[in-house]
């Protein structure tokens, strides 16, 4: 009965809410605006009549429907359901509304299915608490921070009644120029895998569902509707898909978003090789696959092509297309009916028939969330250069402080477009060294680039504060080329215009000048790097920006990100370069192939500016011998490295240890060295830990064209243990055997 009066009550509210929501852009373009996509709070007035509409409808049925019934299994009640609705009605299931919905079928009794924009945050309903971008959080190389941000997440969620998160988004990191690394988890795909697993496993904790997007091959947002995505299989299947394997079958992610670029020629929301073949045969995914908005461009083709949602609205898989074709044996029946199974097993599965998912018990800014937010930005932010100690401030030695540049204040947190998440409040850089510099050092600013200079010649100290925004682009499009970082566009390698000018304005009267970057990734150096002693990564941290900033200038935290992704010296340097911008050719070749960032910058010996893994401490870790037992295993067999880690520096301090691996003989092209496995340790002055990784021979496979399989090649393997892919601080060797060969 509960279970009924709520479904009834929930499909009521739902259409209700619907009914007031005031739609979005309609076209994708628009969309990339980071306030289009939104939809408005629903009128009250009217949900609070429906709710007592439903409840008197709810009490003239006797006995509720098998469907609606929480004791039954999922699949049984996936049956009736299935078997209750019309073939219009399966149809229309298939195609959002309002938006950022599921829709609700009212003859039915089944409720609305609401979905939020992620990945920073819960971003539809508001302000909320925003946390570290995709880059950030997984230069944190931290699998337990990726679950602690997925728990605030799925909670900021339910607190907004959000059944569905559209995030986390592992499109691999291939050119600085992505406009969405920010929102992306780095260029190498282990990395990225292990940490996109626990964010899902920690937003589903919450019981709000995740998606991950954009599958796949979104690498570049430049005519993101139209390019092909130009990909040979190996590198396929070795770079571009295992991140959303592991969001599969290790994170058990509930949702798969489609991208909108094509792959191999083929739009990614038809793609039947990704879709059918892969993603649901190969890799056993159950739940649903949907469109990105409004990238479908043909319903029979989406249809059969394994899509099951297309959203925001049924634009291409809607009755007026796929009717005929299932007439005239082009769609089968049975292929529309295993999509609304997905459909209704996820969400059944989900609880959301049967309870709210609304809670009212956690705040809407929640002190919690914002420890989360906190605790993220902190092991995020990367130190890549500190000459001469010139990092942590002495907050007794110094007494005036210039915080300067435009990315000082208001704060700049977060990327735009759909990422674009507002706050309740976010701390500024300059707010956060005001307040955490304490009395008796002066923090001045300085607005404009003279008043600046002049700042910077009177302070002990100046903190330039550059790099990109979260603006929007669209009518301001033109102002703001080359100054945000957002989906729709990508953006130059050179800072903004002005910045380097800047930085080397201000090096020039200040030796102590200090440069923060907010980027989703490597901009360009030459002209400033040397003029400065200090620099810090700080991408888009999350609201809490200022204080992770100002307590890692003045050593209240030691650095401890480490980059997911190569700075390269120069844009040329970048394999990608030549072909980035194919303008009137439509394919995008890949031709690195698998050799993407630190894979190729090895392999072609190309000495990177910080290198894949980097990022400094304020103490020092000294690294004992790496020892492997047993040394020798056969293929399927499992063997141990150890190494023991120390802390030899005066200040607490975390240390990515990582693990890189590199068969000496292969049958086909090798990197140098790829990783495969990683831990951070926390250590005091004078404390050593024992760092133990598994390593078996299925992990070290590589992907045979001959076979379309994974294969694994035994012989003998180089362990590589380092503080970065290029400070090795020790090797070891494991040899995996046949027995008796
Ligand atoms: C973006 C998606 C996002 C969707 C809904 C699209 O433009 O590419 O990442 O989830 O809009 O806002």
């Amino acid at each position: 009965m509960i279970s009924k009066c709520f479904a009834a009550r929930a499909a009521a509210v739902f259409a209700a809410c619907a009914a007031t929501l005031h739609l979005a852009a309609q076209t994708a373009e628009t969309n990339v605006l980071a306030e289009t996509n939104l939809v408005t709070t629903p009128n009250v007035t009217t949900a609070t009549n429906s709710i007592a509409a439903a409840d008197a409808m709810a009490e003239t049925n006797a006995s509720p429907p098998l469907y609606l019934d929480p004791s039954q299994p999922v699949e049984k009640r996936v049956d009736e359901l299935l078997a209750k609705m019309t073939l219009p009605e399966k149809i229309d299931y298939l195609g959002g509304v309002n938006g950022f919905y599921i829709r609700a079928i009212d003859r039915l009794g089944t409720p609305a299915i609401k979905m939020s924009d992620g990945p920073m945050g819960s971003r539809n309903d508001g302000p909320t608490t925003c946390y570290p971008g995709g880059i950030a959080l997984t230069a944190t190389w931290d699998k337990a921070m990726a679950g602690r941000i997925g728990v605030a997440l799925g909670r900021d969620c339910r607190a907004r009644g959000v059944n569905i998160l559209l995030a986390p988004a592992v499109n691999i990191y291939r050119s600085p120029l992505c406009g969405r690394n920010f929102e992306y988890m780095g260029e190498d795909p282990f990395l990225a895998g292990q940490m996109v697993a626990p964010l899902i496993q920690g937003i589903q904790s919450q019981e709000v569902l995740a998606t991950v997007k954009h599958f796949a091959c979104n690498n570049q947002e430049w005519d993101r509707h139209n390019i092909s995505s130009e990909v040979d299989e190996r590198t396929l299947q070795e770079i571009y898909l295992p991140a959303f394997k592991a969001a599969v079958q290790q994170g058990k992610v509930a949702c798969v978003m489609t991208a909108y670029n094509l792959v191999n020629g083929v739009h990614c929301s038809q793609n039947d090789f990704l879709i059918n073949q892969t993603l649901k045969a190969k890799w056993g995914f159950n739940g649903i696959v949907m469109s990105d908005w409004w990238s479908t461009y043909d319903g029979v083709a989406c249809a059969n092509g394994g899509l099951d949602l297309e959203m925001p609205e049924p634009n291409s898989m809607n009755r007026a297309n796929l009717l005929p074709a299932i007439q005239d044996g082009r769609l089968k029946g049975s292929v529309i009916d295993d999509k609304v199974r997905r459909i209704l097993r996820t969400v059944i599965a989900a609880g959301f028939f049967d309870r709210p998912q609304l809670r009212k018990d956690i705040p809407l800014d929640d002190p919690e969330n914002d420890r989360a937010a906190l605790a993220g930005a902190r092991e995020s932010i990367v130190l890549l250069k500190n000459k001469k100690h010139a990092l942590p401030l002495d907050r007794h030695a110094i007494r005036s402080i210039a915080v300067l540049g435009p990315n000082a204040d208001p704060a700049v947190y977060c990327g735009g477009g759909s990422a674009f998440t507002r706050t309740f409040h976010a701390i500024s850089i300059l707010d956060g060294i005001t307040q955490v510099a304490g009395e008796t050092v002066k923090v001045l600013r300085g607005t404009n680039a003279d008043a600046a200079v002049q700042l910077a010649r009177q302070a002990d100290v100046a903190v330039v504060c550059v790099g990109f925004d979260q603006r929007p682009r669209g009518e301001e499009q033109e102002r703001n080329r080359g100054l945000a970082e957002g989906e729709g566009h990508d953006r130059p390698f050179e800072l903004p215009a002005g910045q380097t000018d800047l930085i080397r304005a201000v090096a020039a009267v200040n030796p102590h000048t200090i440069v923060v970057i907010n980027s989703g990734g490597g901009v360009a150096w030459a002209g400033w790097l040397d003029k400065v002693p200090a620099v810090l990564q700080a991408w888009y941290p999350g609201q809490e920006v200022g204080r992770a900033v100002a307590e890692i200038l003045f050593g209240d935290v030691n650095p401890s990100g480490k980059l997911p992704a190569t700075f390269e010296k120069r844009a040329e340097d970048n394999p990608t370069f030549p072909y980035y911008h194919l303008n009137g050719n439509k394919q995008t070749p890949y031709t690195e192939g698998i050799f993407v960032g630190y894979r190729g910058y090895d392999a072609r010996k190309v000495e990177p500016q910080f290198c894949f893994g980097h990022g400094l401490s304020y103490t020092e870790f000294n690294y004992g011998k790496v020892e492997v037992a047993p040394k020798m295993i056969p293929p399927l067999g499992q063997a141990t490295v150890s190494v023991e880690v120390g802390n030899s520096g005066k200040v607490p301090g975390d240390e990515v240890v990582q693990l890189y691996v590199h068969p000496v003989k292969s049958s086909v092209p090798q990197p140098p060295k790829v990783l495969r496995g990683f831990e951070r340790v926390s250590l005091k002055p004078g404390e050593t830990k024992t760092i133990h990784f598994t390593l078996a021979g299925d992990q070290l496979a590589y992907y045979d064209v001959k076979t379309h399989d994974f294969a694994f090649e035994p012989g003998t393997y180089e362990i590589l243990i380092g503080s970065s892919s290029r400070d090795i601080r020790g090797k070891g060797r494991l040899e995996f055997k046949v027995p008796g060969m």
